[in-house]
């Protein structure tokens, strides 16, 4: 059992996907005894083996991109793709607040500085106003995250940009599978890219995805996967720079996997926004109570369903509120999520020891504190929660359960006129 709903007993257990393909793809790979063929130098198995070029290939289909570079996480895909953009240290990165840690730490991993940026509150992308504010001449790279599952405004970012030698990265970890204008999210980007660890929509347990429409870019990612420095030429005509290499590379069996898993996608997607749309469409008017909201031209993929509180409204604060529903027989509600620049990494600058390095060497004036970020904030604090539709194994069924609830505990969580 998963998650347990106290007021009917009702037993959900984790979401999986994983299914008998899998476990097939996954023998052929162990029979076969060849559980990696990545060489890191220069030959034939440089790019690796069967299963991790013939995945490859299948995404650059799938998404429609002309290069697709797979690693062993989404984290080592930022490093990576941070790294192929050539940032330096002390080079500005502009990224939310309001996203999963190793979107910040991929960005001192170059030693290089997170710009926060406040976000919007009812969609969660950057607020752009904030943005155009945040940009100096050392910014470098927007990191535009697909919190939750919605795309960024890339064509928006790119307009603000414009003529300036800013390059964007879209985190479309959350978001694989929705779309602008029916291109994928993460492909409008000079790079972008998917995690495939194990809550994530598709998973092959850890895993990540890059892609890119530029050669160049791809090539950078190839060798910072696999162990750049054994394999660049001194007297290379390229720039050589952030071409310290590692081992990120995917495994055959997690390629083998990700190739059935990928045929799963469409579906996949497709169910969970039934799922979300279900309980949406049946709360979507309780006073108080912000449901998703989708910009014109975007789908979403509900990673999670995002609500934010209006307490104006409403009689208790949102602790009392997820107790009261979760109580009543709600499963996978959480208050909050994110506020990078809280955290004590980042105030008190203790990233690579005591002495506030990279800051205090390339960027003293960059501080982070409370207040910076007022939205991101006040939404962590009081008025934020989400229902984790990642984690659980939910049916319709469920989704109509919960709404119910919801409808008839309202009546008693909001303020009476
Ligand atoms: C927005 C975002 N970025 C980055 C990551 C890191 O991905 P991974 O766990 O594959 O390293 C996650 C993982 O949850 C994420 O949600």
């Amino acid at each position: 059992m998963y998650g347990k709903n106290s007021k009917n007993n009702m037993k959900i257990k984790r979401y999986n996907s994983i299914g008998k393909e899998e476990i097939a793809a996954a023998k052929k790979v162990l029979k076969s005894g060849i559980l990696s063929d990545f060489v890191g130098s220069k030959s034939k198995k440089f790019l690796g083996g069967h299963f991790v070029q013939k995945f490859e290939n299948k995404i650059q289909k799938y998404f429609k991109v002309k290069y697709a570079v797979t690693t062993n996480s989404w984290t080592s895909g930022l490093i990576t793709a941070l790294g192929a953009l050539k940032i330096k240290p002390g080079d500005e990165v502009i990224c939310t607040p309001w996203t999963m840690s190793a979107c910040a730490i991929s960005i001192l991993h170059w030693n290089a500085i997170p710009v926060f940026v406040d976000i919007d509150k009812k969609t969660f992308n950057f607020n752009l106003e904030n943005l155009k504010k945040k940009i100096t001449k050392k910014t470098k790279v927007i990191l535009a995250v697909d919190i939750f599952g919605q795309s960024e405004n890339i064509n928006e970012i790119r307009k603000i940009i414009k003529n300036k030698k800013i390059h964007i990265l879209s985190d479309s970890a959350q978001a694989i599978g929705s779309k602008y204008k029916n291109k994928f999210s993460g492909t409008f980007a000079d790079i972008g890219g998917y995690s495939l660890n194990s809550h994530k929509h598709i998973n092959t347990g850890e895993g990540g995805i890059i892609v890119t429409n530029q050669k160049d870019l791809a090539e950078r990612c190839r060798l910072i996967r696999n162990h750049a420095e054994s394999v660049t030429k001194s007297n290379s005509k390229k720039e050589l720079i952030n071409l310290i290499g590692y081992n990120f590379r995917l495994g055959e069996i997690e390629s083998a996997i990700g190739i059935e898993q990928l045929k799963k996608l469409n579906k996949i997607i497709k169910f969970r926004k039934k799922l979300a749309f279900t309980i949406i469409n049946k709360i979507k008017n309780l006073p108080g109570l912000q449901t998703p909201v989708l910009k014109k031209n975007f789908t979403h993929s509900f990673y999670v369903i995002p609500f934010v509180l209006d307490l104006s409204k409403l009689k208790h604060n949102r602790k009392n509120i997820i107790q009261i529903l979760s109580k009543a027989g709600v499963v996978g509600l959480n208050e909050g999520y994110q506020n990078l620049h809280r955290l004590p990494i980042f105030k008190k600058k203790i990233a690579y020891g005591p002495n506030g390095f990279p800051w205090n060497n390339f960027n003293k004036k960059i501080t982070y504190k409370k207040g910076d970020c007022k939205v991101a904030e006040e939404l962590q604090d009081k008025s934020f929660f989400y229902l984790s539709l990642c984690s659980y194994d939910f049916k319709i069924e469920h989704m109509k359960k919960f709404a119910n609830i919801i409808n008839k505990k309202w009546k008693n969580i909001q303020k009476k006129n």
